[in-house]
């Protein structure tokens, strides 16, 4: 399948960077945790917690939905065991994209239920046009239409997670 360019390599590092220079500023002397949803996050991980300056701790976290066999109806999943003791720290959440914006509402719920002192959240893309829980993010690489994508961690059936840039697959 083809993939058509979205977002560059480039445009993702100049904008990563920025961002790293907003949650500095806005962490500096405070107890930061970035706790990155596995796995869409992990490359955007990667190159934003080497913009961050500041003292910082990296935690991971699982979710996954599953579809009720009789119901539409999904439930999220919660794997935390790679996220200990976030009790009394500024929590930021990182996720590859919001789409819907259950995952991240559920997440940001888990995490203030495990006695962080803040919770935040940062996405790498905001998806257009599909949400349907109330949040904004406070932290945003870029927004992008209502498009299936992969590449920086983002996956079609668990490949093109390695393409150094975010693309379209064309169907
Ligand atoms: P919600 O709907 O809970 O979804 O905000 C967030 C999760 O859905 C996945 N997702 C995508 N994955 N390309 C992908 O590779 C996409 O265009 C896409 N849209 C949603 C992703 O796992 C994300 O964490």
């Amino acid at each position: 399948m083809a993939v058509e360019p979205l977002i560059s390599e480039s445009q993702i590092r100049d904008r990563l960077a920025e961002l790293g220079r907003q949650i500095e500023e806005d962490y500096r002397s405070r107890p930061l945790t970035i706790v990155a949803v596995l796995t869409g996050s992990l490359i955007a991980l990667a190159d934003l917690v080497r913009q961050i300056h500041i003292p910082h701790r990296i935690a991971l976290v699982q979710a996954s939905s599953y579809r009720g066999a009789t119901t539409t109806s999904t439930t999220l999943v919660i794997n935390d065991a790679f996220a200990p003791d976030v009790s009394g720290r500024d929590v930021l959440l990182l996720d590859d994209i919001l789409d819907t914006g259950q995952t991240l509402a559920n997440l940001v719920r888990h995490i203030q239920d495990r006695g962080a002192a803040s919770v935040k959240t940062a996405v790498l893309l905001r998806k257009i046009g599909r949400q349907v829980v109330p949040i904004e993010p406070d932290y945003c690489g870029f927004v992008i239409p209502d498009v299936f994508v992969i590449g920086y961690g983002l996956d079609f059936d668990d490949d093109y997670r390695h393409l150094p840039y975010v693309g379209v697959l064309q169907q």
